[in-house]
């Protein structure tokens, strides 16, 4: 951990500024020591690495896949291109397509979740200048050793850190681009993924996630019959729902023989906007707010006939006409004059 780094890292559930103490450093690195929060909770600092995993106590789903991903730390580089030589895919050039979707810049600030053995962060990595930089995090210390070996080779400002992918220990608006590839299916909270991805990602930014799933028109076929025998993983589906409000120009793509997803989406603020306002034209009139936020108690279907025969009569729209009429019978029964 480069020093300085201390000021940007936030407790990861407090949100709160964090405190260096007991460092030991060499040059500008902090080989030890701790980050700690108000309460006194030390986010302990080993071989320059971080550890700002939260909850302190993982959920038994993530404490399952921390412990499965503990034990194929090993093999994981060995067995990986399997993933893509089953379908005749090019790993390299699948990785790079993906990154191609951050939309990077020499200098962007860049953060990589569930980075793994870094088969993605060398790409990422790779693509940025002096005055970029790349924080690379796994829940995993053995994967996240693996990365960082491989990162020796790159001249790029690189910060690794243990987090949780959906606690990032970030303010908002930290990063100009976000990826994760491969880990969100076993997340815990995977909508509280997504909305921590929005959350620390600059509104403009891009974020990029991908995932296996069989493809909902493949699972009654043989091709996806077999694959999901092979691989549970499959199995998991693609829950667009959990996506964050803020996603924009959201695309989805069905990548390494159709059975990963990738999404890519720019950050926005808040909801979308559009225009409520107008009127829209026809026999039903009014604006898209007086439709939603306008409306009163239903009537009989005697007195909704003849609403509907007066409406005709008049030539005004509905929206128009009841408008009017209830008006007016609101000033009559309020004793209000024009
Ligand atoms: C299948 S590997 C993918 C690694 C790498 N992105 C790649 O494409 O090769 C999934 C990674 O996600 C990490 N992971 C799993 N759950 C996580 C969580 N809740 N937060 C952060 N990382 C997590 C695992 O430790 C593992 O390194």
């Amino acid at each position: 951990m480069r020093a300085g780094e201390e000021k940007i890292y936030i407790d990861p559930v407090t949100r709160e500024p964090l405190r260096l103490v007991d460092e030991v450093r060499k040059g500008d690195e902090i080989i030890s020591g701790a980050l700690v929060n108000s309460a006194g909770h030390r986010h302990e600092i080993r071989d320059g690495v971080p550890d700002l995993v939260y909850p302190y106590e993982l959920p038994a789903v993530d404490a399952e896949a921390l412990q499965k991903y503990e034990e194929r730390a090993d093999a994981y580089d060995r067995y990986l291109p399997l993933t893509f030589s089953t379908y005749g895919e090019d790993e390299e050039a699948v990785r790079n397509a993906m990154i191609d979707k951050l939309d990077l810049k020499p200098n962007s600030i860049v953060l990589e979740t569930g980075a793994g053995t870094g088969r993605d962060s060398e790409i990422i990595a790779r693509r940025l200048g002096a005055n970029g930089k790349l924080y690379i995090q796994d829940l995993s210390p053995s994967f996240l050793a693996k990365n960082l070996e491989r990162m020796h080779g790159v001249d790029a400002r690189v910060e690794p850190a243990l987090a949780n992918g959906y606690y990032l220990p970030f303010a908002d608006n930290t990063f100009d681009a976000y990826y994760h590839f491969g880990g969100i299916n076993a997340f815990g909270d995977i909508k509280r993924a997504y909305a921590e991805m929005a959350r620390v990602v600059k509104p403009g930014g891009k974020v990029v996630v991908g995932d296996e799933s069989m493809p909902p028109w493949l699972r009654n076929t043989e091709f996806g019959r077999v694959l999901m025998n092979s691989n549970p993983e499959f199995v998991y589906p693609l829950e667009l729902d959990k996506l964050p409000v803020e996603a924009r120009k959201t695309r989805l793509e069905w990548i390494i023989g159709g059975v990963f997803w990738v999404i890519d989406f720019v950050v926005g603020e808040g909801e979308p906007k559009a225009d409520f306002d107008f009127p829209i034209p026809g026999v039903r009139g009014g604006t898209h707010r007086t439709r939603y936020f306008g409306q009163l108690e239903g009537v009989t279907p005697e007195a909704k006939r003849m609403a509907q025969e007066a409406r005709a009569k008049t030539g005004k729209s509905m929206h128009q006409w009841l408008d009017e009429v209830v008006r007016e019978a609101a000033k009559r029964d309020l004793g209000q004059k024009d």
